[in-house]
């Protein structure tokens, strides 16, 4: 594609139906917001500059939009306030100081169309360029039409108009050609034409989508391209929509991942983030729910009830019952839970366990390092083959400030140990249970008691 391409996405609506304080693009699918879902379709348009018309919690979307995006994209942001919501055309009336500088095409998507793909846009884009036309936009078809713009065409079926269901005679209504809300523009055409908006119409709004029939008007050419998988385009306007698009979202993952190899015992009740890979033979039970940023090898198996969130998990792991990851990773051959919490960039080397009611945050535990019962690993770094014995704590907050726990290899840290932070303990060293250890312990010691102290040398 030659012709530089601009997005300006419509996000300044609240979005009554939502029945929300919150913008109506700041409710999630899955794990992610509608606006985090649109920036990452459009970003893979490479786009010259992307505007977003923002209104209600103008600051909140601006917010969560550049948290969404990586900083090539963020650096190609651009925030237009429109104060007030008086229609999609006003909105875009609002963006005409910057789009007079943009070059190009313009490409205006509605903020309430979260599963629009890429491909979709550059097949407008293509017919767009094709017809030489001043504007192009998505049509679809919908046997029992929802309150949609409706395409309204000659007797040739050479596009006239849209007109807004509101505002159609009733055999207008009866047309099943509808307009999603995806538009592309020849920027200097648009400028002309959002002149010439009136608020004439029931609602006394700005329609963008009375740009095209004064497009016609001054002798230029509008274009229409039919969509023919008209549930792609679906708008949210109310809770129960967003969810019966989560819903169809997650099948399509989920059958995706089936499809690759992945073995979902029930896909009915298994939640998986779009976003999300898993290797192939890898068994996902029933119950489990994996979000955001996730990557699971192959020959995994995660069992029910397991919430999985910005995991990496390596090949031949298994995530047992009840388990909480959260920014973890998981190498190799690794086993964790039941009942276990990892969190903060947890981090397990090859076939390190982690078992019953134990907690790892901030830690990195190394190969075959073992912790298997009712501990807290906090701010700890634990090198490989150590055993942490049951009940063991890193006691690394001292109330005002975290403290770094620091165990070498081939350690065994008897039950109900208490590691008191900033502390070392030796390579090769041992603690009695119920130590309390406040200081560093060398190497190869035997250390019991509480405060812990050397009782023997493990080396002559
Ligand atoms: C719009 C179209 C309609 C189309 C439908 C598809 C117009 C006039 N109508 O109607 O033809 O079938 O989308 O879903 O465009 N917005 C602003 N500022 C405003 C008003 C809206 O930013 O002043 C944003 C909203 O946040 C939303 C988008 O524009 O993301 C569409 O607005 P909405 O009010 O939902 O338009 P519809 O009535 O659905
Ligand atoms: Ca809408």
């Amino acid at each position: 594609m030659s012709t530089p391409i601009n997005i300006l996405i419509l996000a300044a609506g609240l979005g009554t139906r939502m029945k929300s304080d919150q913008a109506k693009v700041l409710h999630k699918i899955g794990s992610q917001t509608i606006i985090a879902r649109q920036l990452r379709t459009v970003a893979e348009l490479s786009p010259e500059k992307i505007f977003i018309i923002v209104g209600h919690q103008a600051e909140k979307v601006e917010e969560i939009a550049r948290a969404a995006t990586n900083e090539a994209i963020a650096e190609k942001l651009h925030f237009v306030l429109q104060s007030e919501q008086r229609g999609t055309g006003h909105a875009v009336k609002c963006a005409k100081g910057v789009l007079e500088k943009a070059h190009g095409l313009v490409l205006v998507i509605n903020g309430d169309v979260p599963l629009v793909k890429a491909d979709t846009l550059r097949k407008l884009i293509a017919e767009h360029e094709r017809g030489n036309s001043a504007a192009t936009f998505i049509t679809i078809r919908i046997a029992d039409p929802p309150a949609y713009g409706r395409v309204i065409r000659d007797e040739n079926g050479r596009f006239m108009k849209i007109i807004e269901e509101r505002d159609c005679t009733r055999e207008e209504r009866a047309i099943t050609e509808l307009n999603p809300g995806l538009y592309c523009f020849n920027i200097p055409a648009l400028l002309v034409a959002l002149d010439k908006l009136e608020p004439r119409n029931a609602q006394n709004e700005y329609y963008l989508t009375d740009v095209p029939e004064h497009l016609l008007a001054a002798g230029l050419t509008v274009g229409t391209v039919l969509h023919e998988d008209a549930r792609e385009l679906d708008g949210v306007n109310t809770r129960a929509e967003l969810a019966e698009m989560w819903k169809r979202l997650r099948h399509q993952t989920l059958n995706r991942l089936m499809a690759e190899g992945v073995t979902i015992i029930d896909p009915d009740s298994t939640y998986i983030d779009d976003s999300v890979e898993i290797g192939r033979d890898t068994i996902i039970h029933p119950q489990v729910i994996i979000e955001g940023n996730s990557r699971i090898g192959r020959n995994c198996e995660i069992n029910s009830w397991s919430h999985l969130t910005n995991v990496e998990i390596g090949d031949e792991c298994r995530v047992l019952n009840s388990c909480v990851l959260v920014d973890t990773k998981l190498t190799a051959r690794n086993s964790v839970g039941p009942f276990a919490h990892l969190r903060m960039r947890a981090e397990l080397a090859e076939e390190a366990v982690v078992g019953n009611f134990v907690e790892v945050k901030k830690s990195k535990l190394g190969r075959k390092t073992k912790s298997m019962h009712l501990t807290y690993l906090g701010d700890a770094t634990i090198g490989d083959r150590v055993n942490i014995g049951a009940a063991t704590v890193t006691c690394n907050y001292d109330g005002k400030q975290k403290h770094q726990t620091i165990i070498e290899d081939d350690v065994k840290i008897g039950s109900d140990t208490m590691l008191i932070a900033p502390v070392r303990v030796g390579r090769g060293s041992v603690s009695g249970a119920g130590s309390v250890i406040t200081k560093d312990v060398p190497p190869d010691s035997l250390v019991v008691g509480m405060p812990a102290k050397v009782i023997k040398k493990l080396k002559e």
